[in-house]
């Protein structure tokens, strides 16, 4: 992702923390396209990227520019695929790591975490919990936090998506882009990469239609949408297998909502069962094993053509966001 330094906030090159980020295959789909009568759906597969989500586009931003501002220690609250991420940039940036993740967490995330040395610490409840628990020890222990969009870099390393479906589409912008939201700087972080390159003159003002993709047990970005509300109320009760989903309040609801609204998008819940079919049909006839979130995004792609909001002639861009791999003891329960 480093190719777009330019455009990112390190400012000495020999700071940057690196594990080989970016650059994911936008792989064309070969089955469930032609399926459903859309030629030109891709799978941006974010699952290989180093700890095995795109959440090592953000961590690699936030570690290295902390490894330039001389911080030593850095605490996070996550679902599990940042926890992930952080730990491993910061074993290689030599900086102490702390995760806050809740019990439910899949084991993946605290074992890999643990390897790279990080302190985990697991709370009850949703990763909200482990948000406020993360607030008391950076007030406690003097700990650095790089919660979702309270820092202002790991936005920067997640807008490289946007640069690289550009790149790689030849700079014509899909007209629809899938995106299994929680704290939503996914979306967030590529709508403003599309900015940037409108005002670099790479593009012109054109704009994918933005999906926000959410569970049904837990969608509060999708009933604020819906309500057509500017803010997400908080959503009880969270549960959802597709863990990076399961965020009851994001800070940035209000940015998530605007660039969906903004760009003539949507924001829809699909079903737990429904994720299920959208993970074995993209581990099935794409070759590619998701995470959970990436089988919502899936599955709400066939919602969309079912309702005509995806058209036959347009490129449609479903986002797999993670690996799998890191989801084996979930996805073992509902095989
Ligand atoms: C695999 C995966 N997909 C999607 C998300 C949601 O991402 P965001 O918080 O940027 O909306 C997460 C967050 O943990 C995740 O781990």
């Amino acid at each position: 992702m480093w190719r777009y330094s330019e455009m990112l906030p390190v400012q000495n090159n020999q700071n940057i923390v690196t594990l080989g980020e970016g650059m994911t295959p936008l792989q064309p789909s070969v089955t469930i396209g032609k399926k459903y009568g859309i030629e030109k759906l891709f799978i941006k597969d974010e699952s290989l990227n180093p700890t095995g989500s795109f959440k090592a586009r953000g961590l690699a931003m936030a570690v290295s520019k902390a490894k330039e501002l001389g911080v030593e220690k850095i605490i996070i609250p996550t679902a599990g695929n940042a926890g992930s991420a952080l730990a491993a940039y910061c074993a290689r940036a030599n900086i102490k790591c702390k995760v806050i993740m809740p019990e439910s967490t899949p084991d993946a995330f605290a074992i890999d975490a643990t390897y790279h040395g990080a302190e985990i610490e697991k709370v009850s409840g949703s990763i909200k919990d482990a948000g406020a628990r993360t607030a008391q020890l950076v007030k406690s222990e003097n700990w650095f936090a790089v919660s979702t969009l309270k820092e202002p870099y790991r936005i920067e390393g997640k807008k490289t998506m946007g640069y690289e479906l550009a790149e790689q589409l030849d700079y014509v912008l899909p007209n629809v882009i899938i995106y299994p939201t929680g704290g939503g700087t996914g979306l967030i972080g590529m709508w403003k990469a599309f900015d940037e390159m409108e005002k670099l003159g790479w593009i012109g003002s054109e704009r994918p239609k933005m999906v926000s993709v959410q569970s049904t047990g837990c969608a509060p970005i999708v009933k604020a949408f819906n309500d057509g509300k500017k803010n997400a109320e908080l959503w009880e009760n969270p549960t959802t297998h597709a863990a990076g989903l399961r965020v009851p309040g994001a800070i940035g609801d209000f940015l998530i909502l605007q660039a969906i609204r903004e760009s003539n998008g949507i924001a829809l819940a699909v079903t737990e069962e429904a994720i299920c079919i959208g993970t074995k049909d993209m581990s099935k006839h794409e070759g590619i094993f998701p995470a959970p979130e990436g089988g919502a995004s899936l599955t709400a792609f066939y919602q969309l053509v079912q309702s005509e909001f995806i058209k036959t002639t347009d490129t449609v861009v479903v986002f797999n966001t993670g690996s799998g791999y890191k989801y084996l003891d979930v996805l073992k329960e509902r095989m």
